[in-house]
């Protein structure tokens, strides 16, 4: 927990204080004249001086001021409690970088708010200043120079050069500049990435509503006259420059809870990519004799729906339920399944309801149905002789027309336990034959295409001639 500094020669406003602070479980240390609080600060760390202005002996200024000399502890963040109005200590209390002032007796409320929001900023903000008068840039350099980092730039030009090499957090803009002037300044900023929000404060010496208006319909966030009064410009900088911080940590936020959820859902999918491929393998143990037919034909599919213009979320799925179309053997009897020679009447029945068993497997899975559809129907026949349910043309789904395609082009081009593969061109005249009848003829003829194409022999590659 932060640790406080708190000065005050009034020991009943001490206490008070001290208690407010301590019920926020602030670490508190008290001292009773600014001599104590500097002897304090050379011994300690703390992240914030609250500091009376009017003390007996040296004042909050005066302590202030010495502190600001001593290099080891010139950094320590100050506020500072005043009872005092005087426009004087204000201004020299500015000057040497106070944060905030809270009025005496301070409210509770004000008081913790104070605090919290002097502890929340970290580094100081950057100003860039830019002015044509030397002597408005110097004005603004003491005004605000020890509260923020202050870089001037005497015309629009170095301004947008500096700002190309560190974007600032707010840009104090003159109007009227030799060159360009603070209009165009300000349409260049808005262009510039990442600053489409940037504040930007014009200084004015004559507040023309005509400009005004153009201004802010350019971008403009405020306007300051000239000759500037140090407490409004003051108090309008920081308000804007809280509200800037509100702004962007709003954004930060949304940014880091979308990468979160972006990163929740990668996960999400590479685990049931992870599953389907785990459940492929499973199949593929139980059916060895087919020798990784699920991946092949998931290839071939998905190459198979690229060509008839699927987008990459198709493809996914398409690659997915194609693993899956045989889970289920997994219900089928091994013997059945890896049989070296004909199937019987009876068994060829048993392993024709793997494609109901299979749906009845990936029915469940509800977030893909397409899995238990394909699972179901890749052995339908667009002439509607098929099995399990007689569908015919488009009444099949067309992700299983294309696996079905894929998938005999597997059987026939792979060896099998009973027979070994088809010669590339039988498979050709059984996919022209069946064009219409087994196949969807625009399935079959991007099949044939692909053989066709298939130059490097990748078809072959690991099965039949
Ligand atoms: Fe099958």
């Amino acid at each position: 927990m932060a640790k406080i500094l708190l000065v005050d020669d009034n020991e009943i406003n001490l206490m008070m204080t001290e208690m407010v602070l301590s019920e926020m479980h602030y670490e508190v240390e008290t001292a009773t004249s600014g001599e104590a609080a500097i002897e304090l600060l050379q011994q300690n760390q703390y992240d914030l001086m609250l500091l009376d202005i009017i003390m007996d002996g040296m004042s909050g200024i005066e302590t202030l001021a010495r502190v600001r000399d001593m290099t080891e502890i010139s950094g320590i963040r100050t506020i500072f409690l005043t009872s005092s109005s005087q426009a004087a200590d204000m201004t020299e209390a500015i000057r040497l970088g106070a944060m905030d002032f809270i009025r005496k007796p301070a409210l509770p409320e004000k008081l913790v708010a104070a605090v919290q929001r002097a502890l929340l900023e970290q580094e100081k903000d950057k100003i860039l200043a830019v002015d044509d008068d030397e002597m408005s840039l110097m004005t603004v350099e003491t005004l605000f120079g020890i509260r923020y980092d202050v870089r001037c730039a005497s015309s629009g030009a170095e301004a947008l050069a500096e700002m190309e090499k560190e974007k600032p957090d707010l840009v104090l803009l003159d109007l009227r500049m030799p060159g360009m002037d603070g209009l165009e300044v300000l349409e260049r900023i808005r262009d510039m990435e990442g600053c489409e929000d940037l504040p930007v404060v014009f200084l004015t010496a004559d507040r023309d509503p005509g400009t005004e208006a153009a201004l802010f319909t350019a971008g403009a966030t405020e306007f300051l006259g000239k000759p500037l009064v140090m407490q409004v410009a003051m108090h309008r900088i920081r308000r804007i420059l809280e509200h800037k911080h509100l702004r962007d940590s709003l954004h930060d936020e949304v940014n880091r809870k979308a990468r979160a959820f972006q990163e929740s859902n990668r996960k999400i999918s590479s685990l049931s990519d992870q599953i389907i491929r785990a459940l492929s393998g499973a199949i593929d143990a139980k059916d060895y004799s087919a020798n990784g037919h699920s991946v092949r034909v998931a290839e071939y599919a998905r190459e198979l729906a690229r060509r008839l213009g699927k987008s990459a979320e198709e493809l996914e799925k398409i690659y997915n339920a194609a693993l899956l179309h045989d889970v289920g053997k997994i219900a089928i009897p091994s013997a059945i399944i890896n049989k070296p020679g004909k199937l019987t009447g009876d068994e060829y029945a048993i392993v024709k309801n793997h494609s109901l068993k299979g749906y009845e497997i990936l029915a469940p899975i509800s977030e893909m149905p397409e899995l238990a559809a394909v699972a179901r129907w890749h052995h339908e026949r667009y002439d509607g002789a098929g099995y399990p349910d007689g569908k015919a043309g488009e009444d099949i789904p067309e992700i299983a027309r294309i696996i079905c395609v894929a998938d005999c082009y597997d059987a026939m081009s792979s060896d099998r336990i009973y027979r070994k593969a088809l010669p590339q061109s039988k498979i050709r005249e059984e996919l022209e034959q069946n064009k219409g009848a087994q196949f969807d003829p625009k399935v079959a003829e991007a099949m044939l295409q692909m053989m066709d194409e298939d130059r490097d022999f990748k078809l072959r590659g690991n099965k039949g001639k």
